[in-house]
């Protein structure tokens, strides 16, 4: 497995691997609605992957098994945001999110769902922690999100 920068050619496989994320990781914290709602869109991928406002990464194998995106930090603060961060549910576990986000050059700050246990123990691994930023999204209803950082 490799990591290596997104291209358009990538867009297609980088948003199936989101969507797979979200539909196997939020199931039982997002409503039903809104994930069974969730619809690939290669295209609007294929313009954030070459906007410049943020970089995106894949790692690869076979095909691609995980992508990452990162960029300045969303609020204003002088810091690089890990902004999503997905891989297969089929390779969970096993070391590709922790090369994805080696890979991430400079992220210290990143913004998880509260009830998101797998993901928080993944970057506590990581060396984030809670900072105690709070915020709720609407997704087709309430949802926590909690801010970690990390250096
Ligand atoms: C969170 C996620 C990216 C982790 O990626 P991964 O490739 O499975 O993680 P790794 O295999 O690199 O795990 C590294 C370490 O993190 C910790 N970790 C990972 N998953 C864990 C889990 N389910 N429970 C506890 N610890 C976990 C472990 O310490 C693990 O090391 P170990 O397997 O040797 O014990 C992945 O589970 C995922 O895509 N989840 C769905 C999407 C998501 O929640 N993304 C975050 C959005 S903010």
């Amino acid at each position: 497995m490799h990591v290596r920068t997104a291209t358009t050619a990538d867009a297609l496989a980088v948003e199936t691997v989101r969507i797979s994320g979200w539909q196997a990781a939020y199931r039982g914290i997002v409503s039903d609605a809104f994930l069974d709602g969730l619809v690939i869109d290669a295209e609007r991928r294929a313009r954030m992957i070459t906007s410049g406002q943020a970089t995106t990464l894949v790692a690869e194998d076979v095909g691609v098994l995980g992508m990452a995106v990162f960029g300045p930090a969303r609020d204003g603060e002088d810091a690089m945001e890990l902004y999503a961060l997905y891989v297969d549910p089929g390779c969970w576990r096993t070391g590709v999110g922790t090369a994805l986000v080696a890979a991430c050059e400079g992220v210290t700050v990143l913004w998880v769902l509260e009830d998101n246990e797998r993901a928080q123990a993944f970057y506590r691994r990581q060396g984030f922690t809670a900072d105690g930023g709070r915020q709720e999204l609407d997704l087709d209803g309430p949802v926590g999100e909690i801010r970690m950082r990390r250096g």
